[in-house]
């Protein structure tokens, strides 16, 4: 009984994984390999994921507004949260990731 709760919730999970859009994809692996360090616990003070409070105000500036301040870097994070092999739109996607899992 139990390992078939396990397997329903199994089956939920991998579900809910594979109906994000491909752009998600793009942005959840960008966010996990190059802003997580930072942004999964908020190190020297970085807007936490998940934290609705801190990423409420941000989110009203916009995605191309953030995407802009991570390319460029501000306060403590480096540009592109110091991978420089990030193109523009991969930073772009990571901030939307972050963004829709921070509402
Ligand atoms: C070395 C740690 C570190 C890494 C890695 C990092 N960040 Fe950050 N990030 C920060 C810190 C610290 C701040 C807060 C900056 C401030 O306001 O002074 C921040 C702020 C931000 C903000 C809010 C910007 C704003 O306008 O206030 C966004 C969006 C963001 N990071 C996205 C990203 C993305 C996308 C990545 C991965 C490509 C990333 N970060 C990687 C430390 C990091």
């Amino acid at each position: 009984m139990k390992f078939n709760t396990l397997a329903f919730c199994f089956v939920l999970l991998v579900f809910s994984f594979t109906s994000v859009s491909a752009s998600d994809d793009i942005g959840q692996s960008v966010y996990t390999k190059s802003c997580a360090a930072c942004h999964a616990s908020g190190v020297m003070g970085a807007p936490k994921v998940g934290d609705k409070v801190a990423w409420s105000s941000l989110i009203t500036e916009g995605v191309d507004t953030l995407a802009h301040n991570s390319i460029k870097g501000k306060g403590k994070m480096p540009p592109k949260g110091g991978n420089m092999k990030l193109t523009d739109d991969e930073v772009k996607a990571a901030v939307a990731y972050m963004m829709e899992m921070s509402k």
